[in-house]
């Protein structure tokens, strides 16, 4: 592990004004969003999508770094050229997902626990050759009556923190993503409660692995009430209760915080991350790390014509990153709203 480097690439992943593209889907994902548009979801459609993307012009302005998929991190440009290193080329740090999904956890109906520690080291290996930068490892909790278990919250943890042991280890930076689902009708005081004790939780368990923090990022779901709930949050709720939240769970020295949009509506992730920056005064960066925030619009542009339509949704998908950016830096206004170009 070298400390030095984990420390410098951290602190760019979240630097001021930039956030991370989310662009991990998995193909069981890929094909649920390539449906939702009529796109047939090969691995050829996959990687012209994911051309897409890494090759956005202006990209870099935006978005300091890419969360690919195993099978996009294998895969080149039509020039042959790799994702990856026309990423590193760009100035756009590539990562990878390197978790293997969930399984059903045992005697804990409803809940799940993340795979994926099975020749997790000899996969980072593979990866750093690759150029992968940073890595990210995603758990989940369902709110309920008496959700998320302790079971639950423990074993995830417990695997985050040996994931982040692993990265460190290859000298790639580990993004801890601890997300609270936002399907269902909970208020925005349960899901607080379930956030604050699945991030204390990680925190202690990372505590343990010895996991070096100021080469650590956490992607966080932000505090708000479920997507059925009789009272929808507003973006100033969302920002109170999220900065509170990480306030109570989170160690000032750890590197940043980036937050996923977890089904939110494009402008209501830029929005809510924006109410966030404006309040301020935050041990740590708070910035995106968005995967449907970002990609939605182009997703659709793309869909309706994937030849002609590459520029079209390239714009599309800039001008969301751009919007974040300046949400990131707590400056955003929803009357640029009436500028975009899709
Ligand atoms: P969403 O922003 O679509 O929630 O995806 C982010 C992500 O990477 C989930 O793991």
């Amino acid at each position: 592990m070298n400390a030095d480097i984990l420390k410098k690439t951290a602190k760019e992943m979240v630097a001021a004004g930039k956030g991370l593209l989310a662009s991990d889907e998995s193909s069981t994902t890929c094909k649920k969003r390539f449906d939702s548009v009529g796109v047939e979801c090969t691995e050829e459609n996959r990687r012209q999508y994911r051309q897409l993307q890494v090759m956005a012009p202006d990209l870099e302005k935006y978005v300091s770094g890419i969360i690919l998929h195993d099978e996009t991190i294998r895969q080149k440009n039509d020039v042959g050229e790799n994702f990856a290193a026309v990423l590193a080329k760009r100035g756009v740090l590539p990562g990878i997902k390197v978790d293997a999904g969930l399984d059903d956890l045992a005697l804990h109906p409803g809940e799940q626990v993340t795979k994926g520690l099975d020749g997790l080291r000899e996969r980072l290996i593979e990866y750093k050759t690759f150029g992968a930068m940073f890595a990210k490892w995603r758990a989940t909790y369902v709110v309920g009556q008496n959700l998320p278990s302790k079971a639950a919250i423990h074993a995830n943890a417990h695997a985050m923190a040996r994931y982040a042991a692993y990265c460190q280890e290859q000298t790639i930076v580990p993004i801890v993503e601890p997300e609270v689902l936002i399907d269902g009708e909970h208020s925005i005081e349960q899901c607080y409660e379930a956030t604050v004790a699945a991030q204390k939780m990680l925190f202690e368990e990372l505590k343990g692995q010895d996991v070096f923090l100021e080469g650590t990022i956490l992607k966080a779901s932000m505090v708000i009430a479920g997507k059925k709930a009789a009272k929808q949050s507003t973006p100033q709720e969302v920002a109170e209760w999220t900065i509170k939240c990480l306030k109570e769970a989170v160690p000032a020295n750890l590197a940043g915080v980036v937050f996923l949009s977890g089904g939110q509506g494009d402008e209501q992730a830029t929005a809510n991350l924006d109410a966030m920056n404006k309040i301020g005064g935050t041990p740590w960066p708070l910035t995106f790390s968005y995967a449907r925030a970002i990609q939605n619009p182009a997703l659709k542009l793309w869909s309706e014509d994937t030849k002609g339509n590459v520029a079209k949704a390239q714009a599309a998908l800039i001008y969301r990153a751009q919007m974040n950016s300046l949400a990131a830096s707590g400056k955003y206004e929803s009357d640029l709203e009436t500028k975009r170009p899709y």
